[in-house]
C-alpha cells in the first residue's frame, strides 16, 4: 500500500513537470548557426559579394519588362534621324486620338496650350518662355521628332519617358499632329480601322442616300 502511494505520487510529479514544457517553442539551442543560416539584407553591403553589395547588377543588355530600347541617340544627329525616319506605329483612330488628348491635356497643355499654339497657362503667366506653336514653320516637326523630344526632352522642356509608356507617347504624337493640322487649317489624319470602310476622302461630301447621311451624322456625334 505504501509502495503504491509512492508510485502514484512520483508519476503525478513527472506529469506535472512534463506538462509545463511548451512543445510549440524551440528548445534551447547550442550553436544556433547550425539551425539558422545567416540572412543577408536585400541591397545590403557585404564584402563577400561582388561590388560589396547583396543585389546583383542586371546582366549587360537586359531589357526591363515593358520597356523597349530606343534606337535614336540624344544628339542632333539622333534628332534628325528620328525626324526623318521614325514613324508612328499606331493607327490614328478616334480612340487613340482621344487617349492622346487626355494625356496631352495632363502633360503638355500647361506650356503648349490646349490648341498647341504655344499659349499654355505657364506662358500666359510668363513663367516660361520660348514655347513654340506646333505649326512653327522653322521647326517643321514630324511624328518622329515629336516622339524624340518627348523621349529625351529638348532644352527647357523635360523628358516624358518616365511618366508615359511607349504606346501613350505615340498616342500623344497622334494628337499633337492633329493639333498641328488644325492650326494649319488642314483636315487631321484619322484612320478607319475597318477595312471595309471607304477611306474618308472617298466619301462624297453630299451623300445621295439621306438614310446613310443621317447614320453617318449620328456616328460622328457619338464619337465626339
Ligand atoms: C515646361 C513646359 C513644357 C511642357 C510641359 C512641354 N513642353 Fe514641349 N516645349 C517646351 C519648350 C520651351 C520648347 C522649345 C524648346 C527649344 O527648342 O528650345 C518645346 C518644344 C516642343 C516641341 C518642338 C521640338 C522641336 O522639334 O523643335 C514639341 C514637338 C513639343 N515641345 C512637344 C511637347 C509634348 C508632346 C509635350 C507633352 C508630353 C510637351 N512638349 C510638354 C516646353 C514644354
Amino acid at each position: 500500500m505504501k509502495n503504491t502511494l509512492k508510485i502514484v505520487t512520483v508519476t503525478m510529479m513527472v506529469f506535472t513537470l512534463l506538462s509545463c514544457q511548451d512543445k510549440r517553442k524551440p528548445n534551447y539551442q547550442y550553436m544556433p548557426n547550425m539551425y539558422e543560416s545567416v540572412g543577408y539584407e536585400t541591397y545590403g553591403e557585404y564584402n563577400v559579394f561582388e561590388n560589396d553589395q547583396e543585389a546583383k547588377l542586371p546582366v549587360e543588355g537586359s531589357v526591363p519588362r515593358g520597356w523597349m530600347p530606343y534606337d535614336f541617340e540624344n544628339s542632333n544627329k539622333g534628332y534628325q534621324t528620328a525626324k526623318d525616319s521614325l514613324k508612328n506605329p499606331i493607327a490614328y483612330t478616334e480612340e487613340n486620338l482621344a487617349e492622346g488628348k487626355a494625356l496631352y491635356d495632363i502633360y503638355c497643355a500647361v506650356c503648349h496650350g490646349a490648341k498647341g499654339d504655344g499659349q499654355g497657362i505657364l506662358v500666359q503667366r510668363e513663367k516660361i518662355l520660348g514655347v513654340p506653336a506646333y505649326n512653327d514653320a522653322g521647326r517643321a516637326i514630324t511624328e518622329g521628332s515629336i516622339y524624340h523630344v518627348m523621349y529625351y526632352g529638348i532644352n527647357s522642356m523635360g523628358s516624358y519617358a518616365s511618366q508615359t509608356s511607349i504606346e501613350e507617347r505615340w498616342q500623344i504624337v497622334a494628337y499633337v499632329e492633329k493639333l498641328k493640322a488644325e492650326l494649319d487649317g488642314k483636315a487631321p489624319r484619322v484612320d478607319k480601322l475597318d477595312e471595309s470602310d471607304a477611306p474618308s476622302d472617298m466619301i462624297p461630301a453630299v451623300n445621295a442616300d439621306p438614310e446613310v447621311a443621317v447614320a453617318e451624322e449620328a456616328e460622328e456625334t457619338t464619337n465626339e
